[in-house]
């Protein structure tokens, strides 16, 4: 029996301190999200991995974390093993590289893109660290699984120290075009793909990110792919696509939650005889709020009969808002909503609630479950797990608008496919949801639920680390 070892910058959860008292709060974000379900609903599914180990960066002292774990407030299925990198270099590490150079390029957003070379040092400075790390206490036979941007000189890092490990690596976000991946200079780019290159198998949520990545390994590292096989340094390496789902009972379970039905059922009678949209994303350029607003203001403007009959409430999570991007969005967001509210608003209505906070799992499950429409149009997004939790937590009704740009579109097919920046065939998505007859709204999410049921969370898992050993297998028997 091997162990499991999960690596992503992000742990599942984060240490709030306000004076001496400590709260531990859950990260936000799919991959964490789907790890931790995994993680810890292994009880029912027979993965094989007797002991597994989450290594992670922490943004409170070893102090902090020794109280918190003091206290017992922290997960025990487990073992976390947190990384606390200095303080100055995980700045131009995570602010810097991860989110200011990778992050708005792999979501196409060059204009954004900053490249200093402080930012690239103190990336291979962070990705040395966990290498280091790892090497400390891994063993023969540990399967191991890297996650996501800020992690990709890693599985390479580790290949140099470890030869024969067992090394996944997954992409949470899209792998641009060669167009887009070129635009990078090359000492950063050539190192990024050999980087990923160090793993036995590099995944990606969509068939288009893994051709992506072949053309550009292909055009830069003159690498040959055959059915989506690399032959690389002697090495075989598999890429593939594996489309991340949701803990589905989780969602489903929820509906019958004592705190889940009593918020749900405050919600319907404060919204008596009322529709409600409903959107949660994290503070993000990418998430393509501003046009979301738009596409409410023209639906207001198009359809007044709607006017009085329908609230929107739009969640913002905090983000990264030591960033200036970050920060100048949610000055542009809030000016939009006081602006849609000061020129809609009744005495009696209003038509936005804005909100711009952290949500509880109670209370997002009973929003999903009551909104009429969720509204989901980002401008780029690898997956969208919110689409998937909102499909999953409705019971007899519900419409999905969600952005043809997203990953998920791929499996969601029923829901209203939108271009996120057409103001216009959003509007017209909102007018359609909110006529649609209930017949056509559930047969819809049946066969929505039915894929995401059959695809979950633990199937995702369990299909990257079957495919991972086979690799491994496959390597073995053409040595
Ligand atoms: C996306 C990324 C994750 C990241 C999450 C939250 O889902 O793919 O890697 O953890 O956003 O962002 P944060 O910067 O808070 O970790």
């Amino acid at each position: 029996m091997s162990r499991l070892i999960i690596i992503s910058n992000r742990l599942p959860f984060s240490i709030d301190k306000e004076g001496d008292r400590m709260t531990v709060r859950q990260s936000s974000g799919g991959l964490v999200s789907a790890i931790k379900s995994y993680f810890e609903r292994e009880q029912g599914h027979s993965t094989g991995y007797t002991h597994k180990i989450w290594v992670g960066s922490m943004d409170s002292s070893l102090e902090d974390w020794e109280n918190v774990q003091k206290q017992g407030n922290v997960n025990e299925d487990f073992e976390i093993i947190p990384l606390f990198p200095p303080k100055e270099c995980y700045d131009d590490f995570y602010n810097g590289f991860s989110n200011s150079t990778l992050w708005p390029l792999f979501h196409y957003f060059p204009s954004l893109v900053e490249n200093k070379k402080e930012y690239f040092e103190a990336y291979k400075r962070v990705n040395q660290l966990f290498a280091d790390k790892i090497l400390d206490f891994v063993e023969p036979g540990d399967v191991i699984w890297v996650h996501d941007y800020q992690l990709m000189l890693l599985p390479q890092m580790l290949r140099e120290k470890l030869p024969d490990a067992a090394i996944g690596f997954f992409l949470h976000i899209p792998f641009p075009s060669y167009e887009i991946f070129r635009l990078m200079p090359t000492n950063w780019k050539k190192p990024i793909l050999e980087g990923m290159l160090g793993a036995d198998l590099v995944g990606f949520h969509t068939h288009e990110y893994v051709q992506h990545f072949l053309h550009s390994a292909k055009m830069i590292l003159k690498v040959e792919s055959q059915f989506n096989n690399i032959q690389y340094r002697d090495r075989l390496i598999k890429t593939d696509l594996f489309p991340i789902g949701i803990d589905y009972e989780k969602f489903r379970e929820a509906c019958i939650d004592e705190t889940v039905v009593e918020i749900g059922t405050s919600l319907e009678e404060r919204f008596y005889n009322q529709k409600l949209i409903f959107s949660v994303d994290r503070l993000d350029y990418t998430k393509g709020l501003n046009y979301r607003l738009d596409g409410f203001e023209v639906f207001l403007n198009k359809y007044p009969k709607w006017r009085e009959k329908v609230v929107f409430i739009l969640n913002v999570i905090p983000s990264r808002d030591a960033i200036q991007t970050y920060s100048e969005k949610k000055g542009s967001i809030e000016e939009k909503v006081s602006t849609i509210n000061g020129k809609f608003s009744t005495l009696h209505w209003q038509p936005l609630i804005y909100r711009y906070n952290h949500l509880t799992f109670e209370e997002l499950c009973a929003l999903y479950q009551v909104a009429d429409v969720a509204l989901i149009t980002p401008l780029r997004d690898g997956m969208n797990l919110v689409a998937k939790e909102y499909v999953a937590s409705c019971i007899d009704k519900g419409v999905l608008i969600l952005s043809e740009l997203t990953g998920a579109a791929n499996e969601l097919n029923e829901a209203l496919l939108v271009n996120p920046t057409d103001v216009d065939e959003v509007a017209s998505a909102i007018d359609t949801a909110l006529n649609m007859p209930l017949v056509e709204q559930r047969s819809r999410l049946s066969y929505m639920q039915r894929r995401l049921k059959n695809y979950d969370v633990f199937k995702w898992m369990d299909e990257f680390l079957d495919c991972l050993i086979e690799t491994k297998k496959e390597q073995e028997s053409v040595k």
